[in-house]
């Protein structure tokens, strides 16, 4: 039986190469371009997708590690057609310039947004007995391996606010 993984809800066979890194895997095998390879070395975030609801750098895994793991790409958040909250309040903020480090942005606010409401501590966290909040300081802290080099940072942290704001609204 082939050995598989699930990339935004299909199943694809894993490369036949075993030294396939899980980006060149989305990337190239697949072409799924919307994860972008920035330093291939784990530093920039802009290869950033989630992995059975974990962010992780895909740089830095090879997809042989993940069989039958679910991994979802900035594809498969939304594109043009049906964008998610956050891509929308990333549009709405201005929260890009080039765009490259985008993807890996919105993969990562979307995990995070997810450790907050599963009640994890950051190392920004003040008080680990009180309920974590989605403050500017968690969301730097949460989002710090994530660069982007045209320095939109402010705008990125309104737009993920803005999100946990209307999540936090629509459970009211
Ligand atoms: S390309 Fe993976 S962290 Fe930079
Ligand atoms: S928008 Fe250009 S690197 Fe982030």
């Amino acid at each position: 039986m082939t050995a598989t993984i699930v990339i935004n809800g299909t199943a694809q066979p894993l490369p036949a190469d075993p030294r396939t890194s899980l980006l060149d895997f989305l990337r190239h095998d697949l072409g799924l371009t919307g994860t972008k390879k920035g330093c291939d070395h784990g530093q920039c975030g802009a290869c950033t997708v989630i992995v059975n609801g974990l962010r992780i750098n895909s740089c830095l895994t090879l997809a042989a590690m993940h069989e039958d793991d679910a991994v979802t790409t900035i594809e498969g958040i939304g594109g043009p057609d049906d964008p998610s909250d956050l891509q929308n309040a990333f549009m709405a903020q201005d929260a890009f310039q080039c765009g490259y480090c985008t993807p890996g942005q919105i993969c990562s606010a979307k995990a995070m947004l997810d450790e907050i409401a599963m009640g994890w501590p950051s190392d920004a966290t003040a008080d680990l007995t009180a309920e974590v909040t989605c403050n500017e300081e968690e969301i730097r802290e949460r989002m710090s391996g994530n660069l982007c080099r045209c320095g939109a940072y402010a705008n990125i942290v309104a737009a993920i606010r803005d999100v946990a704001k209307e999540r936090a609204d629509a459970t009211v």
